[in-house]
């Protein structure tokens, strides 16, 4: 039931907050320590490498993944999408450990990769939304989103739980191995969980950017370096399929490779400036654009933002910067198809769960 919301997407965008601090909850133990299910443990300190394997949102979850999983827990990682992964099998390393992420546990792409794996033998963990899905049921293993049921098409606070749940893995992960993260994860998530609301809460910004920009463009660019470019790249799913507008996410630094000759007077390139080490060369790249009379618009971080930023997010954990970042994001999208009478719970051609291949 949707209540007094519009849309469920935009009550999926406000639960986040509260996700947030679910999740963390069904994770701490009787001493409110995080703690994950000792088998999973084992499986990931047994493996050499990490194959996560996903989706659309949720590839764009686990590119985020594999930067908690190598730079909290120090194992190796792969992504890769799934479709392609079944039909052209990388060599494996000698004792991988697959993990697929998806929303429904019901995506046909991501379930031929888990059937090929289990009769070549090799371990697997389902991160799902839902008990008792198909990818939960086949998987040797299972984490769960504790989202809550996820109605609108466009992924918005699965997204976010499920960089939650990977960034509590790497964390406990790293702990069983003797790995010091430098920071207090249920701290910092709290700090986020704070941030989050107040994204949510500045709806009415968030709206008139979406006009200032996007009201009559047909294209429209997301950058940023790091992970600011996977955020980017989930920030152009979102706008392309609930609004039709035609989407691109890039890394800053490809720009001058290509694609900076589709820029004309007026493009909106919305670019991500969370990521301290590379905020010069963001910033570069914006003048670049802007220079070529695109639209610019900056979404940075405080203690990084500059004045003339569009929109400035709540300091949080750099690591954990994807979670905020990424509501804008959400918001502006919303709007975006709100303005254009897109149906934007149920976008054409789309369905919730993909179970073809
Ligand atoms: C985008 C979206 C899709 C799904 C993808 C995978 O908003 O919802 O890209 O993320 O179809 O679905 P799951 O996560 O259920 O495997």
């Amino acid at each position: 039931d949707k209540g007094t919301y519009p849309h469920y997407m935009l009550k999926e965008i406000d639960e986040q907050p509260a996700v947030m601090r679910k999740i963390i909850q069904a994770y701490q133990d009787e001493n409110d320590q995080l703690t994950i299910d000792s088998s999973i443990l084992d499986a990931l300190e047994s493996a050499d490498r990490l194959y996560i394997i996903a989706a659309g949102t949720s590839y764009h979850a686990g590119l985020i993944g594999k930067e908690y999983l190598e730079k909290m827990a120090g194992i190796p990682v792969e992504v890769h999408v799934a479709s392609e992964f079944g039909y052209n099998m990388p060599l494996l390393s000698e004792k991988p450990l697959f993990i697929f992420i998806s929303q429904s546990g019901e995506t046909a792409d991501s379930r031929q990769v888990l059937v090929r794996i289990k009769e070549m033998g090799h371990p697997s963990l389902t991160v799902t939304n839902v008990a008792g899905s198909t990818l939960s049921r086949e998987a040797d293993h299972t984490l769960l989103l504790h989202a809550g049921p996820e109605i609108a098409v466009a992924s918005t606070k699965a997204y976010t739980a499920q960089l939650a749940v990977l960034s509590i893995l790497a964390a406990v992960t790293a702990e069983r191995r003797g790995r010091d993260i430098g920071f207090d994860l249920v701290q910092e998530m709290g700090i986020v969980a704070n941030a989050v609301q107040a994204q949510v809460d500045m709806k009415e910004e968030l709206e008139q950017i979406a006009t200032d920009f996007l009201s009559t463009t047909r294209n429209c660019f997301f950058i940023g370096r790091l992970m600011d470019y996977f955020v980017g790249l989930e920030g152009a799913l979102k706008l392309k399929e609930i609004s039709y507008i035609q989407a691109e996410g890039f890394a800053g630094g490809e720009l001058k490779h290509g694609t900076i000759a589709l820029i004309e007077e007026g493009t909106p390139v919305i670019a991500l400036a969370t990521q301290e080490s590379v905020n010069l060369n963001i910033r570069g790249n914006v003048k670049e654009v802007a220079a070529r009379g695109a639209n610019t618009c900056i979404i940075s971080m405080e203690g990084l933002n500059e004045e003339g930023d569009s929109h400035v997010l709540p300091k949080v954990h750099e690591l954990l910067t994807p979670l905020v970042s990424v509501i804008p994001l959400q918001l502006i999208s919303y709007y975006a198809a709100l303005h254009r009478d897109c149906d934007v719970d149920k976008p054409r051609n789309l369905a919730k769960s993909v179970t073809v291949e």
